[in-house]
């Protein structure tokens, strides 16, 4: 293949030409260039609001690119090693719905990771899959969730021979990967895709210190949330395709179903103009971020009562690799939990930290980082931990086991549905998807069996001020469940 010129940016080119062309607007978006929303454009800038434009012959047509979007995505394709990428304006949540819905019929089975974001329950439950759940290792001392191990992907796949696809993360919000190679390996031979959750990855082709992507090792399809880790702005992303099991017109034929119809030109534009800068510097950028990361961790595990865990844990189970700029950091020794410690950091030291959670604050370490932010995390670690000793003792970790799937989800989302105190709901069948904020995967799913350890462990996430999202009571003291009122 003719590798294409990386430091092109077609569409970016294209609204830059537009906007220097003065065109009269007679087009959405009504604000116009931002005369119609003063206030908005004194404070973001008027460029910001020209680049905000809509589909047209010399911007081309994201729901049907045949212009510079399509030249964008094309770059972008070959970027990371895909055979055509989609840019996406909704998210990695966008790309894991479509890859969902381009390899599954209702119906299909399809082997899913219980540990995974939100946004692929809601796909299972569009596309009408049954999902062969298989769940992840558990690391009971540090209280986390880690990969799926090859075994128990090929456990699943002999025992549902005719699953559609395998679905995979990599890596983790906490930067944890599989075995994604062996997995690939495994799910071609019982004749499934392979579809990857990328969203936390987006970097990881551009710098051989990290874990091989989705691409890199033959997987059918891959969700990228650009804006993550990849320099673009929040909500922009990209499917990405390879190989001859998933067809690009398919996964255009569902776009098209999913797909806005105005997509944003600003979201499209950081999308082009972040890919050149991964392709034609992300080596050296990405050189620099992990070696702020590496410093960072070294330094957080010399802090008494501070632990960030790395590269000793791989090869314990479920942990094949790991993303080193993820930066878990382990506060239960301080006494403290992973929310109050993020309360902390943000109110003392002004610092906001990517995700906690019972035992961790993560923060994210990034190609925006420099010396100087990475040295104030350090320095409000050390500041915090002084001030913070042990005051009560170590929790036993309470990670519930997989809960028992009665119902398929789309099954149990259209069933009646009644309305029961949280205490009393042992036993019943649940008719909501309920999460921890962030990362956002589920404590349980639509269609699971509700058990005494889960009511346990929502009530304790619940007293912790962990973010619980997805129930139809804001405070999660009542819980849908199917059955008629
Ligand atoms: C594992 C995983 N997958 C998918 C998503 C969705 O990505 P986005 O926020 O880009 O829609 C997230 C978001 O946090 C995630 O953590």
């Amino acid at each position: 293949m003719i590798k294409a010129d990386q430091t092109r940016t077609p569409l970016f080119e294209a609204v830059k030409k537009y906007i220097e062309s003065n065109v009269i607007p007679f087009h959405v978006p009504g604000h116009k260039h931002g005369r119609g929303l003063q206030e908005f454009k004194e404070f973001i800038g008027e460029t910001a609001l020209k680049m905000d434009l809509n589909g047209m012959e010399d911007l081309d047509f994201a729901t049907n690119p045949t212009g510079v979007i399509l030249e964008a995505e094309k770059l972008f394709a070959q970027a990371f090693g895909a055979d055509a990428a989609f840019f996406l304006v909704n998210g990695a949540s966008a790309g894991v719905l479509n890859m969902i819905l381009s390899a599954c019929a209702p119906g299909d089975q399809i082997v899913i990771p219980r540990n995974a974001h939100k946004s692929t329950f809601g796909a299972v439950i569009l596309s009408g899959a049954i999902p062969v759940y298989v769940q992840p290792e558990i690391n009971e001392e540090l209280g986390i969730t880690t990969g799926v191990t090859v075994k128990k992907i090929r456990a699943a796949i002999k025992d549902h021979p005719h699953a559609k696809a395998v679905f995979v993360i990599n890596p983790s919000y906490y930067g944890i990967v599989p075995d994604l190679k062996s997995i690939v390996r495994t799910s071609h031979h019982g004749q499934m895709a392979v579809l990857v959750d990328e969203a936390h990855g987006a970097h990881m082709s551009f710098h051989d210190g990290f874990p091989l992507t989705a691409m890199e090792v033959g997987a059918e399809m891959s969700a990228v949330s650009m804006h993550k880790t990849g320099g673009s702005l929040t909500q922009s992303a990209a499917l990405l395709i390879r190989g001859n099991m998933v067809r690009p017109d398919a996964v255009k034929h569902v776009l098209n179903l999913t797909f806005t119809t105005s997509a944003s030109y600003l979201l499209m534009c950081s999308l082009d103009v972040a890919r050149k800068q991964l392709a034609v510097e992300g080596n050296e950028l990405l050189e620099k971020t992990l070696n702020l990361a590496r410093w960072a961790r070294e330094e957080i595990n010399k802090i008494h009562g501070l632990y960030a865990f790395g590269r000793e844990l791989v090869g314990t189970p479920g942990f094949y690799d790991l993303d080193e700029t993820k930066l878990p950091v382990c506060v239960g020794e301080l006494g403290l939990t992973g929310y109050e410690t993020e309360s902390i950091l943000r109110k003392k030291y002004n610092i906001q930290i990517e995700l906690s959670d019972l035992y961790h604050v993560l923060p994210y370490i990034s190609i925006g980082d420099t010396e100087e932010s990475v040295e104030s995390l350090i320095e409000g670690f050390k500041d915090l931990a002084s001030k913070h000793s042990k005051t009560r003792p170590s929790r036993t970790t309470i990670i519930p086991q997989n809960p028992e799937m009665i119902v398929a989800p789309r099954d149990a989302f259209y069933s009646p549905k009644k309305i029961i105190p949280l205490e009393q709901a042992e036993g019943e069948i649940s008719g909501e998807i309920i999460m921890a904020y962030p990362p956002g995967i589920p404590v349980i799913c639509m269609g699971e069996r509700i058990s005494k350890e889960i009511i346990d462990y929502i009530k304790l996430l619940k007293s912790e001020k962990c973010e619980l999202q997805g129930t139809a009571d804001p405070y999660v003291q009542y819980l849908r469940v199917l059955g008629v009122e």
